[in-house]
């Protein structure tokens, strides 16, 4: 019998090696045969450690599974079939994976493979699906790779939406003896981790995506530039280039194409603001992560002064897809300008945390309740943060706004990466807004001033307003402080802190009123 027991992070912070190695250890001892993969998740953060046995009509779910509950599971014929039936009642026992309402409601495009694999085997993969979409690749030019990418519709899914499409064929179009495709990994924003799942659950799709990009642009190095934080997805990353390498999908001579590709892993130092792709140039540069003035765009003067496809994780993991199954196939997915899916992470004060990819236009209402199941308090939902800690908190008049780019840009909030962070009824949203701003004030990398200095202010105006001093003065000053931020500096991070700050005074004013504790 196979039995499944990831090997993310998440679920080895739950003691997903502790359950592994009891089930050996205790089928050992009562004769039982069993062999056991170390999958990645599937992203049902709620239910890790997710066990699953493999029987003759798919995968049966246990979960959340740990070590001292293996004894009670294998006396319950865990390993001999009696509860493949599904009659045993045991508590943990959920039935098919995939017909659990929280996997069955999902549209997976991205996510497909996440937690049905090794995410080590290549042959996994390839029984999987994997490097159908290079294998495509190989037989077609740049130009109609590019093509291909721009008819998908697909956007940059780091957040700013920019037509991934486009962005490469700017890259093409510029003539250089090198270029480079580099992939933001520096998965930075509270309350994401679609970036990390993806590569440590299923890191040959990474690798397909940035070949591919390669392929389009010219480009034969590529870097993924990871955050220090992901150690894990670092080992998995490392390991998968070198079976790549080994097995011909990575070097001089890609699958006997004649066409190279070379990937590394570089990682980064812990600061958000080498998220912003200039300023991951530099630090990828080996200089200290400062935002560059744009243009010169990093599409024409990117890494070391050439062409660069700067791109997140997932827009490049979404490649693979449109390649295999054709850029109409994701196209036909989503609203409006959004196509294909978004990577919903779900988090905070929720009941059934984890990722949620669902085709653009579902409502965050849905994703919050019938996904997250509401908070983890219980207590009732009162505001949510989507898209990071530069994105608007939504009060509930908003949460049957579609999430589609245009709809949440329309009121002043953003998408972002799909973090969904929610609040219930304790939260203090004017400690919220002074906490966008004290980030800022940490983070900023200090190139301009209405960043630099403008968060400092900001978190000494929002602590008198609280105090209750001169509040209309300084709720003025307040409000003439986020649009100099928001006019004045170079990048994102001085640019959109007010976004959040802003929501939170125009959507609960009270909370600016109220004493604060200790007073
Ligand atoms: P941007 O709008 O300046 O640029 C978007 C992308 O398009 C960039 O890669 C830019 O170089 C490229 N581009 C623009 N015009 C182009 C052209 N004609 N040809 C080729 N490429 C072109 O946005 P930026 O500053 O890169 O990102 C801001 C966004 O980042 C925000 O919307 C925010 O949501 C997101 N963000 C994401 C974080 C995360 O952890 N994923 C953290 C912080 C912010
Ligand atoms: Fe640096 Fe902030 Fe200016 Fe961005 S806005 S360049 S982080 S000082």
């Amino acid at each position: 019998v196979r039995v499944f027991v990831p090997r993310d992070t998440t679920a080895l912070s739950l003691g997903a090696d502790a359950v592994a190695a009891r089930l050996e250890r205790e089928a050992r001892a009562r004769g039982l045969a069993l062999t056991l993969v170390r999958n990645g998740s599937r992203g049902a953060a709620w239910l890790e450690p997710l066990v699953e046995v493999e029987t003759a009509n798919g995968r049966l779910a246990f979960g959340p599974v740990i070590a001292e509950d293996i004894p009670g599971l294998l006396d319950a014929g865990l390993l001999d079939g009696d509860l493949l039936a599904g009659d045993t009642g045991h508590p943990l026992a959920l039935g098919p994976t995939e017909a659990l309402p929280w996997f069955a409601r999902q549209q997976r495009l991205t996510f497909a493979r996440i937690g049905l694999t090794d995410p080590l085997s290549i042959a996994d993969y390839l029984a999987h699906d994997g490097y159908r979409g290079l294998e495509t690749a190989l037989t077609r030019t740049p130009q109609e790779l590019v093509e291909e990418v721009k008819a998908s519709g697909l956007r940059g899914r780091g957040g700013a939406a920019f037509p991934t499409g486009i962005k490469w064929q700017t890259v093409l179009d510029t003539p250089a003896d090198q270029k480079y495709i580099v992939c933001n990994a520096d998965e930075g924003d509270s309350g994401t981790f679609a970036d990390r799942l993806a590569m440590e659950c299923d890191p040959y799709l990474l690798i397909e995506g940035m070949t591919i990009a390669g392929l389009a642009v010219g480009a034969t190095q590529g870097y993924i530039y990871l955050r220090s934080e992901y150690p894990l997805a670092k080992t998995i990353l490392d390991a998968a280039i070198a079976h790549a390498e080994a097995a011909g999908y990575l070097g001089d001579d890609i699958r006997g194409s004649g066409h190279a590709f070379h990937l590394e892993v570089r990682l980064g130092a812990g600061a958000y603001i080498c998220g912003e792709e200039t300023s991951l140039l530099e630090s990828l540069e080996g200089k200290r992560g400062l935002v560059r003035f744009k243009p010169p765009l990093p599409a024409i003067e990117g890494l070391f002064g050439r062409p660069t496809v700067v791109n997140n994780v997932l827009s490049l993991a979404a490649v693979p897809f449109i390649l295999a199954e054709g850029a109409q196939a994701y196209a036909d997915v989503g609203m409006g300008r959004s196509r294909g899916t978004l990577a919903l992470q779900l988090a905070g004060n929720v009941k059934r945390g984890g990722l949620v990819e669902l085709a653009f236009g579902a409502s965050l209402r849905t994703l919050m309740e019938e996904f997250g199941g509401g908070t983890a308090s219980g207590r009732p939902l009162r505001a949510v943060q989507v898209g990071g800690p530069l994105c608007a908190y939504l009060p509930e008049s908003q949460w049957d706004l579609p999430l589609d780019y245009e709809a949440f840009a329309e009121v002043g909030a953003g998408v972002g990466h799909g973090g969904v962070v929610m609040f219930d009824d304790s939260v203090d949203m004017a400690e919220q807004a002074r906490f966008s701003m004290e980030f800022c004030k940490t983070e900023s990398c200090g190139k301009c001033t209405p960043c630099r200095i403008g968060s400092t202010r900001g978190v000494e105006v929002i602590d008198r307003i609280r105090a209750g001093e001169n509040r209309a003065a300084n709720l003025a000053l307040l409000g003439e402080l986020c649009e100099t931020m928001e006019d004045g500096s170079l990048c994102a991070m001085g640019g959109m802190t007010p976004f959040p700050v802003r929501s939170a005074l125009t959507h609960f004013p009270d909370d600016f009123r109220r004493p604060v504790e200790g007073d």
